[in-house]
């Protein structure tokens, strides 16, 4: 997706070998224009999938999920890493280890919102190691749904979390595929350009 990809190369920052940072879009401050445009995409890309409903994680998920929603015409659940004062009936919960900050996280959502007559959509800001979308797969078939395929805004493709996904046989879309962030470059999987640091 070409203007996501200019976004990652105009105001992204790779901050280590393996690290990307996006909070001038993505994570901290979002981009409306850009998450619109997202939600189109993906709507379009899982077009011939059935979906009733979209499956993200707080909280960087939640904007381009939203968006997608919006033009799918479905609604949008996230996971909660953090325990709600409200969420008690009928919790389902999976464990995700984030090799980024190496703790391990407990996902909840209620099973009021998912059922088994559901296609579920995932949708992630990142994948990296997989284990976030591997948890919100675990709940959607705790709650007897049907996952209908993956989107991803970013795949940092020298990880093994897309071919995991893959190798599982789901249908995982990703708008911009890295395949390398070395020497503080954005090397795309289709061409390589350079991200401006100051
Ligand atoms: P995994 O789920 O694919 O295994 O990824 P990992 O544990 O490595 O990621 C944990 C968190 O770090 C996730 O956010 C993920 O989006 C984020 N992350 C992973 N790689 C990068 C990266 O290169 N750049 C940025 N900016 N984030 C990355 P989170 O903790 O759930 O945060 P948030 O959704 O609340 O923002």
């Amino acid at each position: 997706m070409e203007l996501l990809k200019s976004k990652i190369l105009t105001e992204g920052k790779v901050l280590k070998d393996d690290i990307l940072k996006v909070d001038a879009f993505l994570n901290h401050q979002i981009d409306p224009v850009l998450m619109d445009a997202i939600g189109k995409e993906f709507a379009s890309r899982f077009a011939e999938q059935p979906v009733t409903k979209i499956l993200t994680i707080e909280s960087s998920g939640i904007a381009p999920a939203v968006m997608t929603g919006l033009y799918m015409n479905v609604p949008v659940v996230f996971a909660r890493k953090q325990k709600s004062l409200t969420l008690t009936d009928g919790l389902l919960t999976a464990q995700v280890y984030s090799f980024t900050k190496q703790v391990n996280n407990q996902i909840a959502i209620s099973s009021t919102f998912i059922s088994e007559q559901d296609h579920v959509l995932i949708l992630d800001d990142f994948l990296a190691n997989g284990q976030a979308a591997l948890g919100l797969i675990d709940l959607v078939q705790q709650a007897g749904a049907t996952v209908s395929g993956i989107g991803i805004v970013i795949e940092k493709a020298f990880q093994d979390g897309g071919e995991k996904l893959r190798d599982k046989g789901f249908k995982v879309e990703s708008l911009a595929r890295i395949k390398s962030l070395k020497n503080k470059t954005v090397d795309f999987l289709d061409d390589t350009r350079e991200v401006i640091n100051e």
